[in-house]
């Protein structure tokens, strides 16, 4: 196994559109999935896309953190899992609006809407058929990641751009709030 180069926006490879898989279960495709899992539990990230570490197939690994799962029946914690050749389908008209952060853009994020819930298939590690209805931080990493394959960073999606900053000021901004509202409890 080993740690993969990791694109960053502006690198062309992260704005084309990737083609199929054509052999899921050839062994080059095998160690690419070891050495993309690799490559995002070293960079402590919740998804992967092969055209972030300069492969423009389609396919992409998530995982769903204890930590971001909402609980919810369609949202429950999941280790790590691999979609390949996947299609992405939203359920119903709702949105959701949540902070988003991209291994190709380090130390940012920006709130993005997105449909609140989909349905997605594809094909696992093993050549398997995966079919799965979602919501919640499940959702949005399957189609954070979905978006990679065919050339879509984050910032395209975004509808308001006061939204979006570097990690250290907004986490600074969020714990003042924290504090402003420790203090109006505790007065
Ligand atoms: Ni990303």
């Amino acid at each position: 196994m080993a740690i993969l180069k990791i694109a960053r926006m502006g690198h062309p490879v992260l704005l084309r559109r990737a083609d199929p898989v054509p052999d899921p279960t050839a062994p080059d495709i095998s160690r690419l999935i070891a050495d993309m899992v690799e490559t995002m539990e070293d960079a402590g990230g919740a998804g992967l896309a092969a055209p972030q570490v300069h492969v423009p197939l389609r396919l992409f690994v998530f995982r769903v953190p204890a930590h971001r799962a909402s609980g919810e029946a369609d949202d429950v914690p999941m280790g790590v899992t691999t979609l390949i050749n996947p299609v992405v389908e939203p359920l119903g008209d709702e949105t959701a609006m949540s902070w988003e952060g991209c291994l190709s853009i380090p130390g940012m994020r920006a709130a993005i809407r997105r449909p609140a819930r989909v349905r997605y298939t594809g094909l696992d590690q093993d050549g398997q058929p995966v079919a799965r209805e979602v919501g919640g931080f499940h959702a949005r990493v399957v189609q954070h990641e979905y978006d990679h394959l065919d050339g879509i960073l984050y910032p395209m999606r975004m509808t308001d751009f006061s939204l979006f900053g570097f990690n250290e000021e907004l986490d600074r901004v969020a714990q003042a709030h924290a504090l402003a509202r420790a203090a109006e409890k505790a007065a």
